[in-house]
C-alpha cells in the first residue's frame, strides 16, 4: 500500500516535470514557434495572453483535438509529423503557460 502512494507521488513529479522537457521545447521550437512566435501569422502567440480565453472557453482536450486536425489556417498536428498526441499536448501546455 505505502509502496503504490510512493509510486503515485513519483509519476505525478515525473509528469509534472514532463510538461516543459527539454524535447518539448525542442520540437515547440522546430514545428510550432515559426507561426506561434509571429504575430503575421494570426495565430495565437506562445507565452501571451492570447491563450488564456482560449483555453478557457474550448478546454485542453478540444485544444488537442483541434490541434491534430488542424482548425483555420493551423496544419494538422501543426506540420509535426513525428509528434505522438502526447507530445502536442505537452508543447500546448508549455506554449498556453504566459510568461
Ligand atoms: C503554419 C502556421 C502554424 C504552425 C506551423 C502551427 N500553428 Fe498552431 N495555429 C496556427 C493558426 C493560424 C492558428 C489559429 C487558427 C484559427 O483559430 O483559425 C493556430 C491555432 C492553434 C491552436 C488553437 C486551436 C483552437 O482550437 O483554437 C493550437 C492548440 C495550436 N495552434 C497548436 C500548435 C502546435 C502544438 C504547433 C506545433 C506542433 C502548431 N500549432 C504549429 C498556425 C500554425
Amino acid at each position: 500500500m505505502i509502496r503504490k502512494h510512493l509510486f503515485t507521488a513519483l509519476m505525478l513529479t515525473l509528469s509534472t516535470h514532463a510538461l516543459s522537457d527539454d524535447y518539448t521545447q525542442e520540437l515547440y521550437d522546430i514545428y510550432c514557434s515559426g507561426c506561434h512566435a509571429v504575430s503575421a501569422s494570426n495565430a495565437p502567440q506562445a507565452f501571451s495572453a492570447d491563450w488564456a480565453p482560449i483555453v478557457q472557453r474550448k478546454g485542453l482536450n478540444t485544444l488537442v483535438t483541434n490541434a491534430v486536425r488542424g482548425a483555420g489556417n493551423m496544419p494538422p498536428m501543426g506540420t509535426c509529423s513525428e509528434c505522438t498526441i502526447d507530445d502536442l499536448r505537452d508543447i500546448i501546455l508549455y506554449m498556453t503557460e504566459a510568461k
